[in-house]
């Protein structure tokens, strides 16, 4: 077999929020794909990197009041943590906003400029006079033009489904200031995309997207490509373009140059050489995997850029589609926006790499992570199928042969069986139809299981003069188990890592099966993976629930349906959203409405009823992550109230303290009991968190005015 070399991707994800199941479905098919190539000895690295530009972390970081670099870097260790909890082999990290990067983008920009690629023209803009910014389109509120409801975005109705300009807008204002909008002159920057129509058809020509995306294509051909947009004006937080003072790279230009970026890293590390990846011609298979809502710039912008830099343009561009909870879109206000972190403190993470591979086919459907199928499918598949095998067999060998395995195999053929099964499933994960390969797999546990069931062991072993008929049997069956896991690493690396010390044979490779293991000596079996209970998976849920309360609380909204996290992959338009930023805090100067709470009335406010209260009692709830449960004394009135506070306060912290709550708020029933109102509190979240703390001479059940 003549050995390849890739260069994989992932999407970037957007250093403005967590990484969530929805983008854990794109990390899991790149990473197994990218182990598959790996264990069959070819020469693949992967790499990725956080996509740190734009408005709305420019924005995020000045509502914290930090700068945007530390805003990064805090979030890139978060999606760190998190992909190294899920196994994700990343070769390189990188962050967009590196040097490395800079130089990628200003090399390519030059390029494009000094091939005539790069046009200027003045544009109209809605401008915010208060912030002194320009504004994206998702940054303006304001009333639909067609069907009149309030509170919607400058580029559509969430209502009435109506597109529009958001100069079209009935009373907008800037979700950033509140302030109306004016509309002001600037130059901006454009990439001659239709100028590569051809070179463009010719690419997709070569095989390297789906059919389904290359229909899309033709859709997008026929309707006339458009030059593009590439640069922002100050104030902006990106990289300025080199000639260009004042005006920066727009956020979605240097974010998949950051693939170039990130492999410069990687190149310096292991010096590897840039042109023979990136030279037109090159030998080596760039392979991007990304998800269907942004085809867009993969599948034009990117390949375009590439090849009006002089550059190759990548092998393949994979799309995935979306992923569903229990059938339906993620959603904070259902409570099914899961956290890739609150995944890993309830369940395996390979229990969910296994389910996304059984589900995941080579098109662009969307995949559904419905929770008792999950359940069901993992028991079933790999702790009733798989492990039962190795733990059916190992015990006997251990104890009574003293670990050594036999000499010969029972069932040759039945093995060799097994073996030839593997150049399908190779066939499989290559064209990325994991589901199939798992379902060739779990056939051959199936046979697994069938053939020692029929050869019953523990019976023979009850015989006397038949131990060499149970050593054989037994020998059998693990090196079943065996070829199961080798077949399996790329889907369950740590299992194999566990299977691997206890076969005590070194690294499973792909071909490992081909000899069997015979003779020699395992270790002693230790569990190698547990099965998913249903409380795992109800704490599971409650904590993602607890997590969508206490994002609505910190960020004043109901639970928000449309927030950039609550698509699997975020798309250009949403990735401009501001419903994630919280409130403004930091800017110094008049005070401004806060965007994301609707304005109310005097009357609205009168309707609080904010009273002082004493924490009379505090105490952690048993199986909440953030919870603590006060009791509030407010004036004889005693209330039990369950805040989302415990990142920042221990319960002996704040006995005895005054405090201020939402007296007449709705009791709510909560899995641990009713909560009857609501503390206040201030910060921008974790330890940060400040509960409000009056005057000592204020006295519990006063009105706050
Ligand atoms: O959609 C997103 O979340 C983007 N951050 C993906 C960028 S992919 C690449 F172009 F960098
Ligand atoms: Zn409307």
């Amino acid at each position: 077999m003549n050995r390849r070399t890739l260069l994989v991707t992932s999407a970037l994800p957007y250093a403005n929020g967590p990484i969530h199941l929805g983008h854990m479905v794109e990390y899991i098919q790149t990473d197994i794909w990218v182990r598959f190539q790996k264990l069959r000895g070819h020469d693949c690295r992967y790499v990725c990197a956080d996509d740190t530009h734009g408005t709305p972390i420019m924005l995020r970081a000045q509502q914290e009041g930090i700068a945007p670099e530390a805003l990064i870097a805090r979030i890139g260790e978060e999606h760190r943590a998190d992909f190294a909890g899920f196994h994700i082999g990343f070769d390189h990290y990188h962050s967009t906003h590196s040097e490395e990067n800079r130089e990628a983008a200003e090399m390519i920009y030059t390029r494009l400029r000094d091939g005539g690629y790069i046009s200027t023209r003045t544009i109209t803009q809605a401008y915010d006079p208060v912030k002194e910014m320009f504004l994206p389109d998702r940054f303006i509120k304001g009333s639909c033009p067609k069907c009149g409801a309030d509170d919607q975005y400058g580029d559509n109705c969430e209502k009435c489904g109506a597109t529009y300009a958001p100069t079209e807008l009935k009373n907008p204002r800037s979700v950033v200031s509140g302030a109306t909008p004016v509309e002001r002159e600037s130059v901006h920057y454009f990439f001659r995309l239709p100028a590569f129509e051809q070179a463009l058809r010719d690419w997709m020509a070569e095989g390297g997207v789906q059919a389904e995306m290359r229909h899309k294509l033709d859709e997008w051909f026929e309707g006339g490509l458009q030059e593009w947009d590439i640069s922002r004006d100050a104030p902006y937080w990106g990289f300025e373009i080199p000639d260009a003072p004042g005006k920066y790279f727009y956020v979605w230009l240097d974010a998949p140059i950051g693939y170039i970026g990130s492999f410069k890293a990687l190149a310096r590390r292991e010096h590897l050489d840039f042109d023979r990846y990136w030279a037109p011609g090159s030998d080596v298979e760039l392979v991007h995997f990304i998800g269907k809502d942004i085809a867009y710039f993969h599948t034009l912008f990117w390949p375009a850029m590439l090849i009006g830099a002089g550059l190759r343009a990548p092998t393949a561009v994979h799309c995935h589609g979306f992923l569903t909870i229990n059938g339906e879109k993620m959603s904070k206000s259902r409570g099914t926006f899961i956290r890739a972190r609150t995944l890993l403190e309830h369940v395996n993470p390979e229990a969910l790499r296994y389910y996304f591979a059984a589900k995941l086919g080579p098109g662009v459907d969307d995949i559904d992570l419905s929770l008792d199928d999950f359940r069901l499918r993992v028991n079933s598949d790999l702790v009733g199928k798989v492990v039962n095998i190795a733990s059916r067999c190992a015990g006997f060998i251990v104890k009574r042969f003293d670990g050594r395995l036999a000499d010969s195999l029972d069932e040759p053929s039945l093995y060799a069986d097994a073996v030839a099964a593997g150049l399908r499933i190779a066939e499989h994960y290559e064209a990325r139809e994991y589901n199939q390969a798992m379902r060739e797999i779990m056939a051959i546990a199936d046979r697994a299981n069938q053939y020692i069931d029929e050869k019953k062991p523990w019976a023979l072993a009850k015989e006397t003069g038949r131990e060499a008929e149970v050593q054989s049997i037994c020998t059998m069956g693990l090196n079943l188990f065996r070829v199961l896991m080798s077949y399996l690493k790329p889907v369950l690396p740590d299992m194999a890592g566990r299977a691997e010390t206890f076969l005590g044979a070194g690294p499973l490779a792909w071909n490992s099966p081909e000899l069997p293991l015979l003779g020699c000596r395992i270790n002693a079996f230790e569990p190698l993976m547990t099965r998913v209970e249903e409380a795992q998976l109800a704490a599971m849920m409650e904590a993602a629930a607890e997590d969508a309360r206490a994002h609505a609380v910190l960020t004043g909204t109901q639970a928000p349906e449309k927030t950039p996290e609550n698509t699997a992959m975020t798309s250009p338009i949403v990735t401009e959203t501001a419903t994630a930023i919280p409130a403004e805090s930091s800017t110094p100067g008049p005070l401004q409405a806060d965007p994301l709470r609707p304005e109310i009335s005097i009357e609205d406010f009168a309707k609080l009823d904010l009273r002082i209260a004493r924490i009379v009692e505090a105490q952690h709830v048993e199986g909440a992550d953030k919870l603590l449960q006060l009791t509030l004394d407010i004036g004889g009135e005693k209330r039990n109230v369950f805040a989302g506070i415990k990142s920042a306060y221990a319960p002996e912290d704040l006995v005895g303290r005054l405090t201020v709550m939402v007296a007449n708020l709705a009791p709510r029933k909560m899995k641990f009991g009713l909560s009857e109102g609501m503390v206040l509190a201030a910060g921008p979240g974790g330890k940060d968190l400040f509960i409000l703390n009056p005057d000592t001479g204020a006295a519990p059940g006063m009105r706050v005015k």
